[in-house]
């Protein structure tokens, strides 16, 4: 017998524990949603109420500390995110505005709260009243207009002055759904018209070779030809970091940094004939699903767990020819995909991830043979964690070359990128916020 789906108000109540847990326990949503039921038909507007109101967070908060009479931050944190939660409805549109208010105020029940569903009543038909001009005076402030915290809004502002509105907007539209496809399972009009034939629309990308979009977004198991290997989910901004490597047959290649694997497996794919890729992470248990997308894709690598910091524990002394280093970042170029960043990063983070970078930069040289290229990739658009360590290294090491514009030439022209390397800002020709460095190494 299959389980009762849950109630309107039960599903509103189980997105205000999600944005609670991750506002206020700091917690990501894909460690909460890989753990979430799937409750079939319930699991659609309870993902769109979570990402919804994660990505339109600080705009609520400051909406609610105007119509609460008691500062957001005294509320139980359910009930204050149940509020943000009934807020979004009513902003999006989404749902009929009176069946969002009862089902809102309901909820209040389910999280435990009977006694504050006067409240949440009250709260939610005063916006409703004076919405207009609420917003008009809120939306002067570029932070709570575009719903990120004021650090990262400053930090734009200062880095990036006229890219800074345009990135802060594109992170807060809906990211299109890409694929790669695996060249040596299949090709890109091959595997569009298969798409096709299934019913969705398919769009090349003028820089990514091997990607398609395709819309509507689907469910990867419906696809045709995704457990069979012939396709995976990956934004053009991802892959390009493998077409400014450019690795080669016979080569043997690093990525320093490698899991889930996603452009591992690309490496392999787009090598015609044999190269040597060991695909290195520290963290072991992230190492599983490396391997099971070479399994799914039929590639081989050589998996290692291992820190890129610390090579004397894993190195056989043997120099590669190419190393891609993907470094742990701040991911501040992915929020369209992954909203909670905005509430998980701190700018106290930013020092210490940018040592690390820096750390893993320097030690990583080490690993490559004269005239060997290293890529440096992230998906930040800090300079702190891009442009400046990349500088730094240059500074610091005598004969290092940075041919990124070789390799970016035919990409648009950069937009305001000072210093070495480019930076694909969110949205820009559709894609994610990358950055890439590509370093050769004197002969
Ligand atoms: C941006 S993700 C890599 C994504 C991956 N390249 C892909 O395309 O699927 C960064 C990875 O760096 C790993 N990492 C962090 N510090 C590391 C270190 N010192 N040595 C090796 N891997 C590290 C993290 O575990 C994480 O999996």
């Amino acid at each position: 017998m299959s389980p009762t789906p849950p109630t309107p108000a039960q599903i509103r109540a189980a997105a205000a524990r999600l944005v609670a847990q991750v506002a206020d326990g700091g917690r990501s949503l894909d460690e909460l949603l890989a753990r979430d039921p799937d409750e079939g038909s319930a699991r659609g507007l309870k993902r769109s109420l979570v990402y919804g109101t994660v990505r339109w967070h600080f705009r609520l908060l400051e909406i609610l500390r105007r119509l609460a009479d008691r500062p957001p931050e005294q509320l139980p944190p359910p009930l204050r995110a149940l509020l943000e939660v009934g807020l979004f409805q009513l902003m999006s549109g989404e749902t009929a505005p009176h069946a969002a208010v009862a089902e809102t105020v309901s909820a209040a029940r389910e999280l435990g709260h009977p006694r504050a569903a006067g409240f949440v009543n009250a709260v939610l038909r005063r916006f409703q009243r004076e919405s207009d001009a609420l917003l008009r005076a809120l939306d002067t402030d570029l932070a709570v207009r575009t719903a990120h915290p004021r650090w990262l809004v400053d930090a734009l502002l200062l880095e990036r002055p006229e890219a800074a509105v345009a990135i802060l907007e594109a992170n807060n539209a809906h990211p299109p759904m890409w694929l790669r496809v695996n060249r040596r399972r299949s090709s890109v009009p091959q595997a569009a018209a298969e798409l096709e034939a299934g019913g969705w629309r398919v769009e090349r990308h003028a820089l990514a070779p091997d990607a398609l979009r395709i819309e509507p977004a689907a469910d990867v198991r419906t696809l045709p030809g995704f457990a069979e290997g012939r396709l995976s989910v990956q934004d053009p901004a991802a892959q390009l970091a493998v077409e400014v490597l450019d690795p080669q047959p016979g080569e043997r290649i690093l990525d320093a940094c490698a899991a889930p694997g996603g452009k591992t497996c690309h490496v392999l794919e787009r090598v015609p004939g044999h190269c040597a890729v060991t695909a290195l992470d520290v963290a072991d248990d992230r190492l599983a699903r490396v391997r099971e997308n070479l399994a799914r894709l039929g590639l081989e690598a050589r998996v290692l767990a291992g820190d890129a910091g610390a090579p004397g524990s894993w190195w056989d002394g043997q120099p590669f020819d190419r190393i891609l280093l993907d470094v742990p970042c701040s991911a501040t170029g992915v929020i369209r995909r992954h909203p909670d960043i905005k509430l998980l990063r701190r700018a106290r983070d930013i020092p210490a991830l940018a040592a690390r970078q820096a750390q893993l930069l320097r030690t990583a040289w080490g690993l490559l043979r004269p005239g060997g290229t290293l890529v440096y990739t992230s998906c930040s658009v800090l300079r702190a964690e891009n442009e400046t360590v990349v500088a730094e290294f240059l500074a610091g090491t005598p004969g290092a070359v940075d041919v990124t514009p070789d390799r970016t030439r035919d990409w648009p022209p950069r937009s305001g990128a000072r210093g070495p390397g480019y930076l694909l800002l969110p949205g820009e020709a559709g894609m994610d916020g990358f950055y890439y460095a590509c370093l050769v190494k004197p002969p």
